[in-house]
């Protein structure tokens, strides 16, 4: 049985009782929101952070932030979660897909440029597993196309890229914490800039587009003593009441305080695999480039050996104690909703259709040495078995 329980310390339960015995006054005597949003600007080097009910209403938020409209067309990679591509839908926007690095398995920059037409308004790369895309090819792509960069970094807490944090690399950053993730509160996330504007629109945007909410740190909620008053103006702009909640704070706070220690044993973990992987020519892990650093989501790599199969490989694995890997998610545009909608000549990826369905994401979610020893061995046994 793995031990799960160092994912929560006796802060989430100190923080929530707080919520609790407070009795849901309201914002002017408990405020972990605050706390939490401003932490999270510290931590990720950021003028503004705005926290949401998830990572998918982050993305909605940050493209409407961007205009991001009707008509309008977006780039994203194939291989990610399927909301990098509904929060698209979402502004009324079409996904268009770029395909993906082979040895990265990240939005090539070299794709990206030849999806851009007139229509195209933004990017929106995914540091995928924990690893930052080529920003600098991609920044230079938008800048000479007017385009705005939105990085989804969902699955990426404390990456690095050329000695910056992820969350700063593009101009609005989004970040999730939902069960699987970094840092979790359940279900939450972030959205990170530096730009006073896009700030104030999804700080609304993320209400009911109250008139008397603002980016600036102790404006996030509404002002009680403004909104008694019968004569009161609300709403000044669309809204979708995308806020989380003061119990998602308090607990997202606790784990926010200990990010680093929760990034550390990840890389610990993704040490583990990779070293029980060192002299395989047949299981090809995702590349980290020199200029970045992985902050290991998971650890992913691809099986290049015909004669095994994927669930033969998984099967072996969990029989020698290994706790399972994911497959990666289906390309986006082959899923049945995305396959009806998507035009045939956005549908052609060719890198990334013959890397997804050879992908094992192993979880790196282990605070302690013995369990990550334990996927580690379980893994080494797997292999010499295929040998
Ligand atoms: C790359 C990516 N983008 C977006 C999301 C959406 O986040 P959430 O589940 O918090 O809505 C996820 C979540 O798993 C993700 O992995």
């Amino acid at each position: 049985m793995l031990n799960q329980s160092w994912r929560i310390s006796d802060k989430e339960y100190e923080y929530l009782k707080a919520v609790l015995d407070s009795g849901f006054p309201g914002s002017s005597t408990i405020n972990f929101t605050a706390k939490l949003e401003q932490l999270f600007a510290e931590k990720f080097a950021s003028k503004y952070a705005i926290s949401f009910t998830n990572g998918t209403a982050t993305l909605h938020a940050a493209l409407a932030a961007a205009k991001v409209g009707a008509g309008d067309e977006v780039i994203v990679p194939p291989l990610t979660m399927a909301s990098t591509s509904f929060a698209v839908l979402h502004c009324g926007a079409s996904p268009v897909f770029a395909d993906i690095d082979p040895a990265t398995f990240l939005i090539s920059a070299e794709s990206v440029k030849a999806c851009i037409t007139p229509k195209t308004k933004a990017i929106l790369p995914v540091a995928l597993y924990g690893l930052t895309p080529d920003m600098d090819a991609i920044n230079a792509i938008a800048r000479k196309h007017k385009l705005v960069v939105i990085e989804d970094n969902a699955q990426c807490f404390l990456g690095k890229y050329k000695g910056k944090v992820a969350g700063t690399l593009g101009d609005i950053a989004s970040f999730s914490f939902q069960n699987s993730k970094h840092i979790t509160c359940g279900e939450g996330g972030m959205v990170t800039t530096s730009n006073p504007e896009y700030a104030e629109f999804i700080r609304k945007f993320s209400s009911l587009g109250y008139g008397n909410v603002s980016a600036e740190p102790g404006k996030s909620k509404i002002n009680k003593s403004d909104i008694v008053k019968p004569d009161f103006t609300r709403h000044i702009c669309p809204g979708y009441n995308y806020r989380m909640s003061e119990l998602c704070s308090a607990f997202a706070l606790a784990q926010l305080e200990r990010l680093e220690m929760f990034v550390t044993w990840r890389k610990k973990c993704a040490a583990g695999f990779a070293g029980a992987i060192k002299d395989v020519s047949w299981l090809i892990p995702q590349q980290t480039p020199p200029e970045c650093e992985n902050s290991y989501w998971t650890y992913t790599v691809k099986l290049n050996a015909p004669e095994i199969k994927w669930d033969d490989f998984y099967n072996k694995f969990k029989e020698f104690g290994g706790d399972g890997f994911y497959g990666a998610w289906r390309l986006t545009y082959t899923e049945p909703y995305f396959s009806k909608i998507i035009p045939d000549e956005h549908k052609n990826c060719p890198v990334a259709e013959a890397t997804q369905p050879y992908l094992m994401q192993f979880k790196t979610n282990y605070g302690n040495d013995s369990d990550i020893n334990k996927q580690a061995d379980a893994l080494y046994k797997t292999i010499s078995y295929f040998q």
